[in-house]
C-alpha cells in the first residue's frame, strides 16, 4: 500500500533507490510518488462516482504544479485559499470553473484576480466580507458566485489548532447568521447564491463529526430552499485523516457511504469535496541525512540536514512522523531525538524515538510528509528550501529545485 518499501533492506520509493536521489539530488529532499497520489486521486474519484460531485484538491497541502496538474488531468478542480494558490491552480491547467475559493481573510484584490478568472464560488465566511464581494463584483460589472460557509458547531476531535467547525473558532458563519446573509445575498445583484459549505476540521479519524456535520447542512439547505433559494452545490470540505502512527482511519468508501445518502434527501446537488491531507500525505517522504550524533544528559540527539524549516508539523503540533533509516542494517536500537541545525529547542522531527542506531552520513526518511510539509516550509535560519522530487514509471525528476543563496536575497535591498 505504502509507496515507500524496502527491497534487499534498501528503502525504494516505487521501486526506486532513494539512497540515488539523495546522490542525485541532495538532502534534504521531498520525494512523492506520482503513481500514490494519482491511485488516491482516483480512490476518491471511484468512492462518489455514482451521485453528481466535484473534488477539489486543497491546493494548500501541497501546491507543486506537478501535483497540481495531475490532480487536473485526473477531474480534479481545486480548493484555495489565496491569490497565490488561484495563480498557480491556473498555471496547472485546473479549470477556473472548478475552482472554489475558501479562508476567512480574502483581500479584494484577491477577490477580483477570482472573479476575472470566473471561479466557481467564493464560500464565503462572514457578513462584512460578503458585502465586499459584492462590492468588487459591482465595480467589475459581474456577478460573484456564492455559498456561505457554515459554522455547524461540531467538534472534529482532532488538534485544537486544525479544527475549525466549532462556534468558538474563526471559520465560518453560525446557522441563524446563515439565514440572514443568504437572504442579503439573494437580493444583491452582483451576487448569486449557488451554494452551502463547511470545513470541520482536518485529520479527523472517525465519519462521525462529518456525519453531524452533514445532517446539520442539509437541515439548513433544505429551509434554504423552501425560502426560494436555488442551491446547486453542497461542500463538505476537506478533512478525512490518515494514518501517521496507529490511528485506525476509515476508508474513503466508508467515508462515502455516510455522505452519499444525504445528498439523497437533496435532490439536484452536487457534492462537493476538498481533500488535501488524504492525497498527498502518504504520497511523500521528506529525506534527511544524520550530520552528527550527540548526547547531551542523559539524552541522545540525532542531528540531521533537516529542520522545523523543512517540517513544521512536529514542532508546531507535537505531530509525530514515521522515521525509517534508508539502509536497513539491523543496527541495535536507541531512544533519540531526532533534530535539525535551527537555532531552537523546539526543533525536532521526532522524540523519544526507538531508531537504530545511524551515523553521519546515513540517510532517514520521514514518512507521511507529503501533506504540509513543503507547503509550510520555511525561509528560517536563512536555510535554502529544499528540492521536491516525483518518482514516475521507474524514473524520478526534479519538480522544484534546491533554492540558492540568491533565492534567500531576491527583492531585498540594502
Ligand atoms: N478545505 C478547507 C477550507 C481547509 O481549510 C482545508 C485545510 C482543507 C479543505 C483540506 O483539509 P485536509 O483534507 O487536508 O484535512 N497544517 C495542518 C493542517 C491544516 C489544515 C488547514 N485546512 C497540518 O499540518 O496538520
Amino acid at each position: 500500500m505504502n509507496p515507500f518499501n524496502y527491497i534487499d533492506n534498501h528503502l525504494t520509493v516505487d521501486g526506486v533507490s532513494v539512497s540515488e536521489i539523495a546522490t542525485a539530488v541532495g538532502t534534504p529532499v521531498y520525494i512523492y510518488s506520482k503513481a500514490f497520489f494519482q491511485a488516491r486521486l482516483v480512490e476518491f474519484e471511484t468512492a462518489f462516482a455514482d451521485i453528481p460531485h466535484l473534488l477539489c484538491y486543497s491546493v494548500k497541502t501541497c501546491a507543486n504544479l506537478s501535483l497540481l496538474k495531475l490532480s487536473a488531468e485526473n477531474g480534479f478542480g481545486a480548493d484555495i485559499v489565496s491569490g497565490g494558490e488561484l495563480f498557480k491552480a491556473i498555471k496547472a491547467g485546473l479549470s477556473p470553473c472548478r475552482i472554489v475559493f475558501s479562508g476567512v481573510g480574502k483581500t479584494a484584490s484577491e477577490m477580483a484576480e477570482a472573479l476575472r478568472a470566473d471561479i466557481l464560488m467564493f464560500n464565503v465566511e462572514s457578513a462584512e466580507e460578503l458585502e465586499t464581494l459584492a462590492q468588487v463584483a459591482g465595480n467589475l460589472n459581474l456577478r460573484a458566485k456564492v455559498a456561505l460557509r457554515v459554522n455547524p458547531d461540531v467538534d472534529p476531535q482532532t488538534h485544537p489548532y486544525i479544527a475549525t467547525g466549532l462556534k468558538a473558532s474563526k471559520f465560518g458563519i453560525s446557522h441563524d447568521e446563515a439565514i440572514t446573509l443568504y437572504k442579503q445575498a439573494a437580493a444583491n445583484p452582483h451576487l448569486k447564491v449557488i451554494g452551502i459549505d463547511c470545513h470541520i476540521g482536518s485529520q479527523l479519524t472517525s465519519v462521525t463529526p462529518f456525519v453531524a456535520a452533514a445532517e446539520k447542512l442539509r437541515d439548513l439547505a433544505i429551509e434554504l430552499q423552501s425560502a426560494g433559494l436555488n442551491l446547486r452545490y453542497l461542500d463538505m470540505g476537506g478533512g478525512l485523516g490518515i494514518r501517521y502512527n496507529n490511528e485506525i482511519i476509515p476508508a474513503v468508501s466508508e467515508y462515502a457511504a455516510v455522505l452519499k445518502p444525504l445528498l439523497k434527501s437533496l435532490p439536484g446537488l452536487t457534492l462537493i469535496l476538498e481533500p488535501g491531507r488524504r492525497i498527498a500525505g502518504p504520497s511523500g517522504a521528506l529525506l534527511v541525512k544524520v550530520l552528527y550524533n550527540k548526547r547531551n544528559g542523559s539524552k541522545n540527539f540525532v542531528v540531521t540536514d533537516g529542520a522545523m524549516n523543512d517540517l513544521i508539523r512536529p514542532s508546531l503540533y507535537g505531530s509525530y512522523h514515521r522515521i525509517l533509516p534508508v539502509l536497513r542494517t539491523g543496527a541495535s536500537k536507541n531512544v533519540v531525538d531526532v533534530v535539525g541545525p535551527v537555532c531552537e529547542s523546539g526543533d525536532f522531527l521526532a522524540r523519544e524515538r526507538l531508531l537504530p542506531a545511524v551515523k553521519a552520513g546515513d540517510l532517514l526518511a520521514v514518512l507521511e510528509a507529503g501533506a504540509y510539509g513543503y507547503s509550510m516550509s520555511s525561509n528560517y535560519n536563512a536555510r535554502l528550501r529544499a528540492a521536491e522530487v516525483l518518482v514516475e514509471n521507474g524514473f524520478f525528476r526534479v519538480i522544484k529545485s534546491r533554492e540558492s543563496y540568491e533565492d534567500l536575497t531576491r527583492g531585498e535591498y540594502i
